[in-house]
């Protein structure tokens, strides 16, 4: 049984239908490997994302981050849960940089539920565990703004 991590029964459900569906707008014509992320915000609210990749590889972006950016330009910055859809058993997990770039908006005990193939295949971890001693915003002094360059 999946911990719920303090998501009702209909919000969980909604988590893992919207992360699967937003595999349908993947743009991955390299690798063919389907990623999509839902994002329950703290205002109830939703945004999804999907990996949009490009023949110049590295410029792909990942379906965590396209959905991170789309939510901040909306004007969300804080979240009660993430969710990860690929297709394979057992589910993938965010990439390294997208763990940092969740970071930035989330605290460590966001919880990250990754789903896969199977019907209920889902695996479910916090922001903390995925990534422990995190570099975070707090962990930045303020700049010193009377300084000389
Ligand atoms: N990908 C994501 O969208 N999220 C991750 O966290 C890992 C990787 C995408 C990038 C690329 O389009 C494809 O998966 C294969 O690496």
């Amino acid at each position: 049984m999946t911990q719920t991590h303090g998501l009702t029964p209909e919000e969980l459900q909604e988590l893992s239908r919207r992360a699967a569906a937003a595999k349908d707008v993947s743009y991955c014509p390299y690798s063919n490997f389907r990623v999509g992320c839902a994002l329950l915000c703290e205002d109830g609210s939703w945004v999804i994302g999907a990996n949009i990749e490009n023949v110049s590889y590295p410029v792909t972006i990942c379906a965590e981050r396209t959905a991170l950016v789309k939510a901040i330009t909306e004007g969300k910055k804080k979240f009660r849960a993430i969710g990860v859809s690929t297709d394979i058993s057992p589910p993938a997990s965010p990439c390294g940089m997208c763990r940092q770039f969740i970071r930035e908006f989330s605290d460590d005990c966001v919880p990250i539920f990754m789903y896969g193939k199977e019907e209920g295949d889902c695996v479910v971890r916090t922001l903390g565990e995925l990534l422990p001693m995190s570099f975070g915003p707090e962990d930045l002094p303020p700049p010193d703004r009377g300084a000389r360059r």
